[in-house]
């Protein structure tokens, strides 16, 4: 694991952003209790979660609706029994840490 800081998304709650890091494109998400990173690519069909949704504690995917957890990524969804990579993250003044 490596940690590795970004420029802090202006996200507000219920957002996501792709930031990359160390080459690797990764999905911002704000609950209303902070952020949260996991990897972007949907596991359903490999698409990019670009554009999802964030409800209470979960991110949806804007393909075909799939749902994951954002306390560690896994999936909520019958469409695929996969989940997300979750990466730990913490804001650090402007900036997000994020271990990858
Ligand atoms: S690609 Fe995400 S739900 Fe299908």
């Amino acid at each position: 694991m490596t940690k590795v800081t970004v420029p802090l998304p202006p996200l507000e709650a219920g957002r996501s952003a792709i930031v990359e890091v160390e080459g690797q494109r990764v999905l911002i998400c704000r609950t209303a209790e902070g952020l949260h990173a996991v990897n972007e690519h949907c596991p359903h069909q490999q698409l990019s979660m670009e554009g999802a949704r964030v409800r209470h504690n979960s991110v949806m995917c804007p393909h075909h609706g799939a749902r994951f957890s954002l306390e560690d990524g896994r999936s909520l969804s019958p469409l695929t029994t996969k989940g997300l990579t979750f990466f730990a993250c913490a804001v650090r003044g402007d900036r997000l840490e994020i271990e990858i």
